[in-house]
């Protein structure tokens, strides 16, 4: 074949192939299966793609705010195969979540969810395990003192801990990430595992290390691209295998800590969570449809112990940098924690009542922090309608908690960190379109140790020390996007007080 045939017939080929592709998605187009009827409007969509490429990876949140504009509070985009729903606004979250919360119970079960959750646990099961898990949990909870003082004085104690490790920097730079993550999630520790690790533990820190690892592969276009392709993804190394390898090591952290606790287990003493799971196994045993199981144990504590621990620390960090940013209002938290409690006692959640602006100063931090920008992914239970338009079961439901905390019809400075959307007349106020742990049956669980632990947390902090920026060095509000929205690394001075 002479040259010129040549490329003429490659062309040709090039052609031939690119109109064959273009008709394919022509007729693809023309007699795709028909949608469900009357679903919430959104933008046009590609043929079987979708919507797919109008939502980055980098910054989802954000980028539909025209399509939000355009067609309004529901909105319906199409990944793949999948409908997805976009709710805003405080009325219809409450009527999704609230007042219709049997239709918008569940957790949608994706491909990568599946492979790690195996429908376990609380935060991506469903159904009647759902409600043993929950129910158990939440009763747990308040058994191990949650709302008492047990765990509160565990909170102060823990605190001190982290006042002591974190003067040991002299006032010199260093990135409080780890710290943080080991005080957070040493409260959660004692709560499941009856016990609390050192800061030099090195195994410890090996755990901690490959949670947070996880929790940002976890929102990685890797893992995005198994829950589309998962058999492929599944052959393919990747981040998501070192993921899958995080995920098996933290499960194995969870089973030996539940072995050395049948060691030695006496069910006339309860020490912890762990010990109170084995007596429920007992209860239920010959039950065969019970939930309460060794394997769920694995993912309930599990659950407990990454959902405690990373969107807590994960708010404390941005408390630090906003602290650094904004020096006068540290100063305003410096002189309140001065008059009511003083270098001597220890902060109390009793004490919060008389500190309205270190109040405001945690609501704010939660707010502007916004760390779970579009709450966690709902399925629709079973069809039904929303604001008029027709929700199909096994519809995906996001609630947009972002455009809540930073409405400007609500906030007078949305975007810029200011206490003062969280006081009048120099007192507490609540706001109602505040919702950092949701609403509803499904919110979360945690709130109210999270909030002990955010006060006490914040308020030792500020007791002890003045936060600043390194000399030389820029902090910024820039954000990673993993599990939770939360700072990038950054180095901060911790400058003892008195
Ligand atoms: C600042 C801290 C925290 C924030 C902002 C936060 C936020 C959230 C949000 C938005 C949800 C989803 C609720 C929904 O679907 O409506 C959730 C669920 C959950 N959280 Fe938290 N959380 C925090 C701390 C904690 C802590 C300390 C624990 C540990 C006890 C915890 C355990 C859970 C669990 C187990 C779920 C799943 C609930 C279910 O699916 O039934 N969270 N959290
Ligand atoms: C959520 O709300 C924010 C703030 O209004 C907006 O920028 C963003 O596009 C919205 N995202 C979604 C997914 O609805
Ligand atoms: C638990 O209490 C029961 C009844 O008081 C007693 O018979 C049993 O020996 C106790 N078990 C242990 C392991 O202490």
């Amino acid at each position: 074949m002479g040259f010129l045939e040549t490329v003429l017939w490659s062309v040709l080929h090039a052609r031939t192939l690119l109109l064959g592709a273009v008709a394919f998605l022509f007729f693809a187009y023309v007699f795709r299966k028909p949608g469900p009827k009357n679903m919430p409007p959104g933008p046009p969509r590609l043929p079987i793609l979708g919507n797919l490429f109008q939502l980055g990876f980098k910054e989802p949140h954000l980028q539909i705010q025209q399509v939000v504009k355009k067609y309004g509070n529901v909105i319906c985009m199409k990944f793949g195969g999948m409908y997805t729903i976009f709710i805003t606004g405080l009325p219809l979250i409450k009527e999704a979540l609230v007042h219709q919360d049997q239709h918008f119970i569940n957790r949608p079960v994706l491909p990568m969810q599946n492979r790690i959750f195996k429908g376990k646990g609380i935060i991506m099961s469903n159904g009647q395990a759902w409600k043993e898990q929950r129910r158990f949990t939440l009763t747990t909870l308040r058994n191990f003192g949650l709302g008492k003082k047990s765990l509160e004085e565990r909170i102060q104690e823990e605190s001190y801990y982290l006042v002591q490790f974190i003067k040991e920097e002299n006032g010199q730079p260093f990135d409080p990430h780890f710290k943080i993550n080991n005080a957070v999630s040493n409260i959660i520790c004692s709560v499941t595992f009856g016990e609390r690790f050192e800061y030099q533990d090195e195994k410890f820190q090996e755990v901690l290390r490959m949670m947070d690892e996880g929790m940002s592969l976890l929102a990685s276009p890797w893992c995005k691209l198994y829950n589309m392709f998962p058999r492929i993804m599944e052959l393919l190394p990747g981040p998501h295998q070192t993921f899958f390898n995080d995920w098996e090591n933290l499960k194995l952290f969870v089973a030996e800590m539940i072995e050395n606790h049948k060691k030695d287990w006496n069910p006339n003493e309860t020490r912890d969570f762990i010990d109170a799971y084995l007596k429920e196994i007992n209860k239920h045993k010959g039950d065969t449809a019970t939930s309460f199981d060794e394997e769920n144990l694995i993912y309930t504590t599990l659950d407990l112990f990454f959902a405690g621990t990373e969107t807590t620390s994960a708010t404390l960090r941005w408390a630090l940098l906003y602290m650094a940013l904004y020096p006068d209002i540290q100063e305003k938290v410096h002189a309140e924690i001065d008059r009511v409690i003083g270098q001597m006692q220890q902060p109390s959640m009793a004490l919060r009542e008389s500190m309205p602006y270190t109040h405001a100063v945690v609501h704010e931090i939660q707010r502007k922090g916004n760390i779970v920008p579009l709450n966690v992914p709902r399925e629709v239970t079973a069809d039904t309608t929303l604001a008029g338009y027709n929700m199909p079961k096994g519809t995906f439901v996001l609630t947009n908690l972002t455009a809540l905390h930073f409405d400007p019809a609500e906030w007078a400075t949305p975007e810029k960190f200011n206490p003062k959307h969280f006081l009048e007349n120099g007192q507490f106020k609540k706001r109602e379109d505040f919702l950092p742990f949701s609403i509803g049956k499904r919110a979360c669980p945690g709130e109210l140790l999270a909030r002990t632990e955010l006060f006490i947390f914040f308020t030792t902090l500020m007791q002890k020390f003045t936060f600043k920026p390194p000399d030389n060095e820029q902090l910024t509000q820039d954000f990673r996007i993993g599990i939770t929205l939360a700072p990038v690394k950054y180095r901060i001075c911790a400058i003892p007080r008195a």
